[in-house]
């Protein structure tokens, strides 16, 4: 698990950097320049691509100086330069077009005057392709349409000119540090970007970086066939310009780091527009539900000789005469915390498939529990008595801990893991209900190089499909039954720090009565994105810390009295830390008539767009003051900010 020996291995690395750059240029010619210690870290995608381009373009020159005197090359010539520039453009990330208003919430002016300008190139980059690429061999080459093209490229005028623009790019993303901006926007609009701040910053820098690419592509290429074709020299220009692209790069990627550093990497979900049951959110059902029963019912002698508050944890003994307790659905299980409201009461019962008892109760004094509308199966008068004038039997309001058919209060507790051996890693997570049990379910999807997945192979993993009543299935083993004793759930942010490890399975754990979210790591390589060995080199990793005990004890998040989280149009607010945890409960008394389980259960999907592997997940808390709220989880996106690498220019 452990890497073997640091020093033994980065002496190896080191020495086999200098076998390769002595080799002549390869694919990191740009990197192998500088100490071994920064090549070791592999770089993003783009700023790969750049340097394996750099590496190109040179040595393209390098052969036109050498080929300069030998007259009848000129075809030999065409064809390197032709062959080399289709390939490298042909790379499927070259594919990808600048996409218009992507970043419109930048809501920036000069952003809006840049956005114009990588417009412009990446559809000049368009119509380029579509002159050179495109043709099967530079046999077919027009030499006129050539020319035509290379100058468009190389217009420099008032109105086009791609030095100035990219002169612009650094001025308004660099000089005036829009990345930075661009961070702090984007922090607040995670509603709408589904993205971390970090990944906001980080497709902002890409897009551009590869529209900046392609500006030089097409310029390199112009130059080179302008000299083909006899039209000059062009070495001292296709210098100059490299120096500049290389100094602009140092200074853009060494801002870049910094605000990466700063950036914010988690992804959750907001409030939908409208809260809807079973496709937004779903419920704990019949966990502490308010329940009206008389004291002759909750001692086995049927006596009245205490207070409704002397039941603290009982059971419903009997059915006295038949009287009210006959005409409502029995709690069959563990009845806590009664109290004594008030004698006499209309209660309106719920209908039969409703997961409630009550819509509400009126008592004589005029106090409402619940909200009191229209009763459609009729309110039932329940009246307390006197027993030979000494004893008076009431009716208290206590809560009732059932389990039964409509009590879905099941927490799967089986692992979840991605299809490692596919190379395929956690990208997003959802809270489920199937079969009366949550799940919290993995999307995966395949890992490919420089930390980017594969979007066609994204899925989400079927939930297990059992039951709690099959055979073979063990409370306490394969799932969680919530109970009075037993429903807390920990409030935590599960990450690793170590950015050769991603999230490759998740699970739920019962510690002590907490149920205790476990993200399972596995170890991979950034540069090929190959999982490594992930049956050898994999782990659990959670919070630990419990609500008891010393060290950094668990903190409680106190729900009480609250009503139903989707009575309130405010949307909701995280309000949970790492390593706090909360009760599920019943709602309030006079707001619900404690008929209700919270916090609710948020099933969103939780992913970014675009997908990337995850350094960590969590589960968090959200909601209003005075309301029950909705747990959900998130997702820690991965670390891209130690890839990216400054270059140091050469003096
Ligand atoms: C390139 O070759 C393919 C098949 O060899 C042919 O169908 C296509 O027309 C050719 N393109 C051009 C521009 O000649
Ligand atoms: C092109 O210009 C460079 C630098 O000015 C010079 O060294 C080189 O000899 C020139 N090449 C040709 C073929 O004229
Ligand atoms: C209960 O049944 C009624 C009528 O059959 C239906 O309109 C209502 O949606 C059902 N409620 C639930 C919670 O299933
Ligand atoms: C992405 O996945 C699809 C479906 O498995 C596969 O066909 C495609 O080749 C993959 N793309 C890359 C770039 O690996």
């Amino acid at each position: 698990m452990a890497p073997p020996s640091i020093a033994v291995s980065s002496v190896a690395i080191s020495c086999l950097c200098w076998m390769i750059s002595a080799a002549a240029v390869s694919a990191d010619g740009w990197m192998q320049r500088h100490p071994a210690s920064q090549s070791r870290v592999p770089q993003l995608t783009v700023d790969a691509m750049r340097t394996e381009y750099i590496a190109l373009e040179k040595a393209l020159w390098d052969y036109l100086e050498k080929t300069a005197n030998s007259q009848n090359n000129k075809e030999t010539q065409l064809r390197k330069i032709f062959d080399s520039h289709r390939d490298f453009n042909g790379r499927p990330l070259m594919e990808r077009t600048f996409e218009e208003n992507r970043y419109k919430l930048l809501n920036h002016y000069e952003w809006s005057l840049l956005e114009r300008d990588l417009v412009y190139i990446s559809k000049l980059y368009e119509a380029y392709k579509e002159v050179f690429v495109k043709q099967n061999n530079s046999a077919q080459l027009d030499e006129l349409a050539v020319l035509d093209l290379a100058r468009e490229v190389l217009r420099n005028d008032k109105t086009i000119s791609i030095p100035r623009i990219l002169d612009e790019i650094e001025r308004v993303m660099v000089q005036q540090t829009l990345y930075y901006r661009a961070m702090l926007v984007s922090k607040d609009q995670i509603c709408n970007t589904q993205q971390s701040a970090q990944q906001f910053v980080y497709s902002l820098y890409a897009d551009i970086a590869l529209t900046e690419l392609k500006a030089y592509t097409m310029m390199e290429f112009s130059w080179m066939m302008l000299r083909v074709y006899g039209k000059g020299n062009y070495t001292q220009e296709a210098e100059l310009m490299r120096n500049d692209y290389e100094k602009r790069t140092e200074r853009t990627l060494k801002l870049l780091k910094d605000v990466m550093l700063r950036a914010d990497r988690i992804v959750y979900r907001c409030d939908p527009p409208k809260h809807i049951p079973k496709v937004t959110y779903d419920e704990v059902t019949r966990l502490l539900q308010g329940y009206v029963e008389n004291e002759v019912d909750l001692n086995n002698e049927e006596t009245c000789r205490e207070t409704c508050d002397f039941y603290q944890s009982t059971r419903a003994e009997g059915c006295f005469k038949e009287k009210y307790c006959a005409r409502q659905q029995r709690c069959s299980g563990r009845i806590y915390n009664c109290q004594f409201i008030d004698s006499d009461m209309w209660v309106c019962p719920s209908p039969q498939n409703s997961t409630r008892r009550y819509e509400f109760i009126e008592y004589e004094s005029g106090r409402v529990l619940g909200q009191r509308t229209k009763c459609h199966r009729g309110t039932t008068k329940v009246d307390s008595w006197w027993r030979y004038l000494l004893w008076h039997c009431s009716y208290c309001f206590c809560l009732c801990d059932e389990q039964g058919l409509k009590s879905d209060r099941f927490f799967n507790l089986r692992d979840s893991i991605a299809d490692v051996k596919k190379n395929r890693v956690v990208t997003g997570l959802r809270l489920v209900k199937s079969n009366r049990i949550f799940h919290l379910q993995i999307q995966e999807g395949e890992l490919m190089p420089r930390g980017v997945i594969n979007q066609s192979t994204l899925e989400w993993r079927p939930v297990e499909k059992y039951n709690i009543f099959d055979r073979d299935v063990k409370k306490g083993v394969d799932y969680h039954t919530l109970s009075y004793e037993s429903r807390s759930i920990d409030l935590d942010d599960v990450n690793t720090d170590d950015n050769s490890f991603v999230v490759t399975g998740v699970r739920f754990r019962l510690v002590g009565a907490h149920l205790n979210l476990e993200a399972y790591f596995t170890e991979f390589d950034f540069k090929t994105g190959k999982l490594i060995q992930p049956e050898i080199n994999s782990y659990w990793k959670s919070n630990d810390n419990t609500d008891v005990g010393g060290g950094a004890r668990r903190e409680k998040l106190r729900l009480a009295n609250t009503d139903l989280p989707t009575r309130t149009i405010a949307t909701s607010l995280v309000q949970s830390r790492h390593n706090q945890y909360i009760d599920f409960t019943n709602t309030g008394l006079d707001k619900d008539a404690a008929q209700s389980t919270v916090p609710f259960i948020d099933i969103q999907d939780v992913v970014s767009n675009p997908p990337v592997p995850l350094s960590g997940i969590g589960i968090y808390y959200k909601g209003r003051n005075g309301y029950g709220g909705f747990v959900g989880p998130k997702i820690i996106t991965y670390d891209f900010m130690p890839h990216v690498q400054v270059p140091r220019t050469k003096a």
